[in-house]
C-alpha cells in the first residue's frame, strides 16, 4: 500500500506539535531545509525517536565529493529517505549512490517550476517535459537511485520503464478541472501506482491534522 508522506513546513515547535498529534499513524515525515536549519538535527532524532520515518528533502546538487559526504551524514543521522537533483549529473548520482548503506536515495527529475520554455531557453533538444523527466529518471535507475520524485501524470510512464519508487507530491483532496495536469487526489495518485504520497498545507492548516490523516489514508487505503 501506498504509504501517506506529510510535509513539515512549518517552525519547529509547530512542526512538533503536529508531529504528536498525528504520531500514532503510520506516516513519513518530511523535513524540508526551512524546518532543518531552524531546529537542527535535534528535531529529525525527535521524530525519529517517535518511531516515525523521515523524509528528508533537502534536493541536494552539488559537485560529487559534497553530495556524497552529505549522503554519509544523512546515514549518521538515521534518515529513511534523502533527496537530490538528478539533474545534478551522471558521476554526482553515481557517486551519492555508492555513499549510502540503508538511507533511500529519491532522485528530483524536473521541478514542476520549469516549464517547457525555461527548458528550450536553457538549450535543451531533449523535448517535451514528460521526455526529459524520462530521460532523467533513467539516469537515476541507472546510477543506483531508488526513486524519483514526479508527477502522478508521469508514474505510469516510469514504473512502465524501470523499478523506482514514485513519490507524488502535488496532492488535493479535490483536484479542480484546471489544475488536473498538475495535482491529482490521494485516490487518484494511488491508482496511478503512487508508492508515496506527499501532503503539505491541505494537512498542516487543517484545523483537525488528525482528522485529515485519517481521510487520506482510508482514501489510499480504499482506491487499491
Ligand atoms: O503543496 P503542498 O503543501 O501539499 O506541498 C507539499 C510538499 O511537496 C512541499 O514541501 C514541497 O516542497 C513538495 N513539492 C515537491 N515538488 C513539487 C511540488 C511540491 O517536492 N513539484
Amino acid at each position: 500500500m501506498a504509504k501517506l508522506c506529510v510535509a513539515l513546513d512549518l517552525p519547529p515547535d509547530d512542526a512538533m506539535d503536529l508531529v504528536k498529534k498525528v504520531r500514532h499513524f503510520p506516516l513519513i515525515m518530511k523535513v524540508g531545509p526551512s524546518l532543518l536549519i531552524e531546529g537542527g538535527k535535534d528535531v529529525v532524532r525527535e521524530i525519529l525517536s517517535m518511531g516515525l520515518e523521515v523524509f528528508l528533502d533537502l534536493k541536494l546538487h552539488d559537485i560529487p565529493n559534497t553530495v556524497a559526504r552529505a549522503v554519509e551524514s544523512a546515514e549518521r543521522l538515521g534518515v529513511q529517505y534523502l533527496t537530490l537533483h538528478t539533474l545534478g549529473g551522471r558521476e554526482m548520482v553515481r557517486r551519492a549512490a555508492e555513499s549510502r548503506e540503508s538511507v533511500k536515495l529519491i532522485g528530483v527529475t524536473l521541478l514542476t517550476s520549469h516549464d517547457e520554455e525555461y527548458i528550450s531557453f536553457l538549450g535543451s533538444k531533449g523535448g517535451t517535459i514528460s521526455q526529459m523527466v524520462i530521460k532523467l529518471a533513467g539516469i537515476a535507475e541507472e546510477f543506483g537511485l531508488d526513486g524519483v520524485v514526479c508527477s502522478s501524470k508521469e508514474v505510469r510512464l516510469i514504473k512502465a520503464r524501470f523499478s523506482l519508487l514514485t513519490v507524488v507530491p502535488g496532492i488535493r483532496l479535490e483536484a479542480s478541472r484546471e489544475d488536473q495536469v498538475r495535482v491529482s487526489t490521494p485516490g487518484e495518485a494511488r491508482r496511478e501506482g503512487a508508492d508515496i504520497i506527499v501532503m503539505g498545507r491541505e494537512i498542516i492548516r487543517s484545523p483537525d491534522p488528525a482528522k485529515m490523516v485519517e481521510k487520506v489514508i482510508n482514501e489510499i487505503a480504499y482506491s487499491q
